[in-house]
C-alpha cells in the first residue's frame, strides 16, 4: 500500500515539474520553423548549408526543418495555403519572387513589408533592381530573395554523347536529328519526370520560348500575344513531337528521378531548371566531364529566370526570430554557401565568383547579357491560380495530344487570368 502511494506520489511531482519545465520553454520559445520543399539532392544540401550558418549563429534556437516533398512545391504550396488559411502559419516559408508572392500573398495581406531589412543591410544596392520590382508591391518589399534559377537548361551525358559522336542540340530541329540517332541505338533521348505535371509545363514553357523568343513569350503573361496564335500552335505541335522521344514511365517520375536516368545513361539528356546541376553535383558528378550543359533548343540569348525567396508571414510565431533567418538568407555569407551547391546563382550581385563552377559562372555571365524572362511553372510569370490550371490542362494535353483543344484552353486561361 505504502510503496504504491509513494510511487503515485513520486510520479504526481515528476509531472509537476515536467508542466513547469514545459511552460517555461513554451514562454521563452526559442525556434524557428523554416518551411520548403527542398528534399531532393542539391536542394536538401543546399538547405543544409543555409541552416548550419543560421544555427552557429543562433545556438540556442531550435531549428524545425518543415519541409514537404515535391518539386517546384508540388505538394507544399497547398499544404502552405492550408495553413496560412487556417491561421497557423510557419516562421517563414520558400516563395517564388514574381506572381506567386504577390498574387497569392501579399495582395491578400498576408504578409509584413521588409523595407526595415533592405535599409537595415544596405541591401538596396547589392539586390538587382529588376528583382527588386518583382518582389514589390505598392512601393514596398516583400521577401527575402536567396537565389537566381534558370530554366532553361538542356542537361546532357557527356559520355553517351561522345560514344555517338553527338553535339549537344542548339535547335529544336538539332534535337529532333540527335533525338533519332539515340533512339535508333537504343537510347531514351529525353528523360522527363512529370509526377505532379509541373515538369511538363516546365519542358513546354521552354519550347515556348524558343518557338516565340524571349519578346513573344513575354507577351504571353501580359496579353499582348494571343495564345491561339500560330507561333503557340506550332510551339504545342513540337511539344507534342519531342514527346515522342521521352521515358515510358514519365508520370511516375519526379524531377531528379529523370536526372538520374541521365545519369545512369539510360537517357541522355533532361531538360530541368539548374537546380539538376546541384543534384547531379550532390551526387558526385563532375560538370562538364560528365555532364553538359546548353540553353534548351532555341533559347540561346534567353535567360528564363525564377528566384527562390523567403517572406514573413504576420502572425508569425516566432517573429523576431524569422528575421534573423531573413537576415541569413539575405547576406552575402549565405547565398555564398547556399548557392555553390544549390545549382543557382546568388541573387545577390556581390558573390564571391571563386567559390562557384564552370557551370555557374557562366550561368552568371549570362545573366548579365541575356535577355531576362519570366518562368511561369516557378512562378515569376504567373499568378499560381493561373499556373494550377495551366497544369490542369497540361495534364490532359500530355495524355491525350490534342494541339486545338489545348490551344483553346490556354487561349481561355489567359483572357480570365490577365487583368486589363
Ligand atoms: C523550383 C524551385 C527550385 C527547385 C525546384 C525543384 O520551383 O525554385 O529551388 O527546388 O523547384 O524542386
Amino acid at each position: 500500500m505504502k510503496k504504491t502511494a509513494g510511487i503515485l506520489l513520486l510520479c504526481g511531482i515528476l509531472l509537476l515539474m515536467l508542466s513547469v519545465i514545459s511552460c517555461g520553454t513554451r514562454r521563452g520559445e526559442k525556434k524557428l520553423e523554416v518551411f520548403s520543399w527542398w528534399t531532393a539532392g542539391g536542394e536538401a544540401e543546399g538547405l543544409e548549408a543555409l541552416r548550419k550558418i543560421f544555427v552557429a549563429q543562433n545556438p540556442n534556437v531550435e531549428f524545425i526543418n518543415a519541409t514537404v516533398a515535391g518539386g517546384a512545391g508540388s505538394n507544399a504550396q497547398a499544404v502552405l495555403a492550408t495553413r496560412m488559411q487556417g491561421g497557423s502559419p510557419p516562421d517563414t516559408f520558400q516563395v517564388h519572387a514574381g506572381r506567386e508572392l504577390i498574387d497569392s500573398w501579399v495582395a491578400a495581406g498576408a504578409m509584413e513589408p521588409l523595407n526595415f531589412l533592405f535599409e537595415k543591410n544596405n541591401w538596396m544596392s547589392v539586390y538587382p533592381q529588376g528583382l527588386i520590382d518583382i518582389i514589390s508591391y505598392k512601393g514596398k518589399i516583400y521577401s527575402v530573395p536567396v537565389n537566381i534559377h534558370r530554366s532553361n537548361v538542356l542537361w546532357y551525358n557527356k559520355a553517351v554523347f561522345k560514344k555517338y559522336n553527338l553535339k549537344p542540340p542548339e535547335t529544336l530541329d538539332d534535337f529532333f536529328n540527335v533525338a533519332d540517332t539515340l533512339a535508333n541505338n537504343g537510347i531514351t533521348p529525353l528523360a522527363l519526370g512529370d509526377n505532379g505535371i509541373w515538369a511538363a509545363t516546365h519542358l513546354f514553357e521552354n519550347i515556348l520560348l524558343g518557338a516565340l523568343g524571349p519578346e513573344k513569350y513575354q507577351g504571353l503573361w501580359t496579353g499582348k500575344v494571343r495564345w491561339d496564335s500560330a507561333d503557340v500552335r506550332s510551339a504545342l505541335s513540337a511539344f507534342v513531337r519531342v514527346l515522342d522521344y521521352i521515358n515510358s514511365d514519365h508520370a511516375a517520375l519526379s524531377w531528379d528521378g529523370a536526372a538520374q536516368y541521365v545519369i545512369d545513361g539510360k537517357c541522355a539528356m533532361t531538360i530541368m531548371g539548374d537546380w539538376a546541376h546541384g543534384f547531379f553535383k550532390a551526387k558526385g558528378l563532375k560538370p562538364g566531364v560528365d555532364y553538359g550543359w546548353i540553353p534548351s533548343p532555341g533559347t540561346k540569348g534567353s535567360f528564363n529566370m525564377l528566384s527562390d525567396s523567403f517572406g514573413l508571414p504576420k502572425n508569425a510565431p516566432h517573429r523576431d526570430i524569422a528575421i534573423k533567418w531573413l537576415t541569413v538568407c539575405g547576406s552575402r555569407e549565405g547565398q555564398d554557401a547556399f548557392n555553390p551547391i544549390k545549382g543557382s546563382i546568388p541573387a545577390r550581385t556581390d558573390a564571391d565568383r571563386s567559390l562557384y563552377d564552370k557551370y555557374s559562372l557562366s550561368a552568371m555571365n549570362d545573366f548579365q547579357s541575356d535577355i531576362i524572362v519570366p518562368s511561369c511553372t516557378h512562378g515569376a510569370a504567373a499568378s499560381q491560380s493561373w499556373v494550377t490550371k495551366i497544369h490542369d490542362v497540361m495534364s490532359i494535353f500530355v495524355a491525350e495530344r490534342n494541339v486545338d483543344k489545348a490551344d483553346n484552353e490556354f487561349q481561355e486561361l489567359a483572357t480570365r487570368f490577365i487583368k486589363k
